[in-house]
């Protein structure tokens, strides 16, 4: 039966399969030796896992590595980034070279050498790992080749002081290192007990010349040999080893030419080898120490500036930056006025994207106007009655204090003025920052898995929602009905704001009526003129609460980032358009309209009644319900009903346990009293617990 030329064709076949197969499918490649090492390298980004075969933790991440170059190869390749390997066992003196210290060592290299590691506190999971990979290949300082030497000088105890002391002729930005007598910040150095300074040599040699245009120097400090300078600014460890198994970082810190005080300024935020990370802070910082001035119609552009996802690279949103400006009447305003920008720098330094201005421009008049075209969008997108500017909001909120602070954020057009009455108020620093860091996320945020926890719990007190737009760039098409569904939804965000302001002067104005009613009792009753004093300074509170956090999520990117976030609860059916809303103080998520329908961006109006249902029911007498799920629920199906105990946490199951104990003890009181049986039987446990439970689901 088996013919042998059957056999003959059928191996002939499998053959030219194996072959076609091959050449479709690249073979995951061997091991780079010092010569493909040094040849590979030269082209492109290379992250590089440098290992050894015996050692533990590399066998556990061997398949996760495979399946991570498998997955990314094609997008690798147009990116013009690799995966790589070296065999430390097999090339120990490369690794010795590349001063290997542990396995396995993930790094980036560019062609100019190491850049920097991949960090330690991410898990190597293959999403971070091409995740990494995505976030370098778009860093365009990256490939950058620098054969050029650094410029930055060499700094002692004596002349950094100099530099403090008012007498510097340009800004500096200078670096503090673990070492003795390092002369150039190119110097082949060691360094103990500090795995990212050797990267950092890098970050620093392309950031000296970076920053040259912005007529900003650079310069460097030993902290061995300038003990005491180093440990006058904190910077302890990077004078001596205290702990060896505690790694050490450089530090950064500017320093302001021309004055005595406020003029140093310490890098606070995580520590990165990101050149442009410093180039923001040197150049915010010596910008914002000038506060320039800005004017009515820049603050207009500003408003104006729509997101728009970039066409260019899908990866790179376009910057979305914080305008903070103090806006003065030149004839009433005095010197002391001025002091609280110098405090502000600081402050400002370590909120990503914040500019300070000053303008004696009318920016009450400039606010209006932006919300005028607002309303104007609005009214000439969105069905429905004629929308108009909820005059008692702009009351309540744009005050004629002068001077104060206004906020303006790429692409919105909602005023955010600083709710200061007195001069006091508006020379408070502290309240100012605080404020100013309540408006600081960007008017649409991407969200990920590295930033989704910090939106959701970003002031809920003030932000109670998250509501996030799918979109899917993977094709022109996809990418140009994206844009589309991100217009409407930006749009449902503007009338949710129009109906949110309403709400708030209604609170506002209950508040206020209880207070004059309060008063005028008071005199009824012949109160004394002590208690009639206290009740009327009494504020009435400023309310502004219940705002949304808008943000979008690429799902073409990766497949995983909503179930890794615990949002895929339909599965693996979302697609482009599809909303998600979060309230972010009950942790509820809502996919469906009170219809029952998926939300989605196709109608601006649908999103904007499930954001009311979602955020704010208390503001309509009768809301429509919607039904959500409890975020990451530990529950399966058929417990979700005890969503809405988990919710009220540990309360939540002190109410459950109380209302199991109280049901036994009834049943107990019932079978000694010898009820009839018939009777008994229609009353079991579960028939109370469930009841009481859909009561609460439904409140
Ligand atoms: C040394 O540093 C490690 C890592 O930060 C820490 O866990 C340990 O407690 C430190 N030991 C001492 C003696 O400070
Ligand atoms: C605020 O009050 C007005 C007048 O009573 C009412 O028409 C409006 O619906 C209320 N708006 C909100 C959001 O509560």
């Amino acid at each position: 039966m088996w013919n042998p030329w059957f056999i003959a064709l059928y191996l002939l076949w499998s053959g030219v399969f194996a072959i076609l197969e091959q050449q479709e499918k690249p073979q995951f490649p061997e091991p780079l030796n010092e010569e493909g090492f040094n040849t590979q390298l030269k082209a492109g980004l290379h992250v590089v896992e440098f290992y050894s075969p015996n050692c533990h933790h590399c066998k556990a991440l061997a398949p996760t590595w495979e399946k991570t170059w498998e997955t990314f190869y094609e997008e690798g390749k147009a990116l013009h980034i690799a995966f790589s390997q070296v065999n430390c066992l097999l090339s120990g003196d490369l690794c010795a070279k590349e001063k290997i210290g542990y396995f396995p060592t993930i790094r980036l290299y560019g062609p100019s050498g190491v850049i920097k590691n991949f960090p330690d506190d991410a898990k190597r999971s293959m999403e971070n790992l091409i995740d990494f990979a995505r976030r370098e290949a778009n860093d365009p300082s990256n490939s950058e080749i620098v054969d050029i030497k650094s410029t930055s000088i060499q700094l002692s105890g004596d002349k950094f002081n100099q530099l403090l002391d008012g007498r510097g002729s340009q800004p500096i930005l200078v670096s503090f290192w673990p070492s003795k007598a390092m002369r150039s910040t190119d110097d082949d150095m060691e360094f103990e007990n500090c795995e990212d300074c050797r990267p950092f040599q890098r970050t620093w040699r392309v950031l000296s010349s970076r920053l040259l245009s912005s007529s900003i120097s650079t310069g460097h400090v030993n902290c061995e040999s300038s003990a005491k300078l180093c440990e006058e600014l904190g910077f302890d460890d990077l004078v001596k080893i205290r702990n060896h198994s505690y790694e050490r970082l450089p530090r950064v810190a500017l320093i302001i030419p021309g004055r005595k005080v406020n003029n140093l300024f310490i890098y606070e935020s995580k520590f990165s080898t990101s050149v442009s990370d410093y180039e923001d802070f040197a150049t915010r910082v010596t910008r914002n120490s000038e506060a320039p001035f800005i004017s009515s119609s820049d603050v207009k552009q500003i408003a104006e500036r729509d997101f728009q996802l970039s066409a260019s690279s899908a990866f790179a949103s376009p910057p979305q930056n914080l305008h903070i400006v103090f806006a003065y009447n030149p004839k009433t305003v005095v010197q002391e006025d001025f002091a609280v920008l110098d405090h502000l720098v600081e402050p400002l330094s370590n909120i990503p994207n914040a500019y300070l201005y000053k303008s004696t421009d009318d920016m009450k008049q400039t606010s209006r106007s932006n919300l005028d075209s607002l309303y104007k969008i609005m009214n000439s997108n969105l069905d429905g009655p004629e929308k108009t500017i909820k005059e008692e909001f702009i009351d309540l909120n744009v005050m004629d204090q002068n001077p104060t602070f206004y906020v303006f954020r790429d692409g919105d057009r909602i005023p955010h003025v600083f709710p200061g009455y007195s001069t006091t108020e508006v020379r408070d620093v502290d309240r100012i920052v605080t404020w100013i860091e309540s408006l600081s996320l960007p008017f649409m945020n991407e969200v990920s898995t590295s930033n989704f926890k910090e939106l959701l719990n970003f002031i809920p007190e003030e932000y109670s929602g998250l509501a996030i737009q799918l979109i899917d760039t993977s094709s022109p098409v996809l990418f140009e009905k994206s844009s589309r569904f991100l217009e409407k939804f930006m749009l449902a965000g503007y009338d949710y704001e129009d109906f949110r302001m309403g709400y708030v002067v209604n609170v506002t104005s209950a508040e206020r009526a209880k207070k004059s009613k309060k008063m005028s009792d008071l005199k009824g009753k012949g109160a004394s003129a002590k208690k009639r004093i206290q009740a009327a300074i009494q504020d009435v509170p400023h309310v502004d609460d219940n705002k949304v956090v808008l943000g979008y999520i690429d799902i073409s990117k990766s497949s995983n980032t909503l179930s890794n976030m615990g949002l895929a609860h339909r599965g693996d059916t979302y697609k482009a358009g599809d909303v998600i809303i979060i309230n972010k103080v009950t942790k509820f998520v809502y996919e469906h309209n009170a219809a029952g329908d998926v939300l989605t961006s196709e109608s601006s109006s649908k999103i904007k009644n499930a954001l009311i249902s979602a955020l704010l029911p208390k503001a309509t007498p009768s809301p429509p319900r919607i039904s959500g799920h409890l975020l990451s629920t530990p529950f399966g199906d058929s417990f979700r009903f005890l969503d809405s105990l988990h919710q009220f946490g540990f309360f939540g199951y002190l109410g459950l346990l109380s209302v199991v104990l109280f049901s036994y003890k009834i049943l107990r009181f019932y079978s000694r009293s010898k009820v009839n049986r018939k009777y008994k039987a229609k009353r079991n446990t579960l028939g109370i617990l469930g009841k009481s439970n859909q009561k609460k689901l439904r409140d």
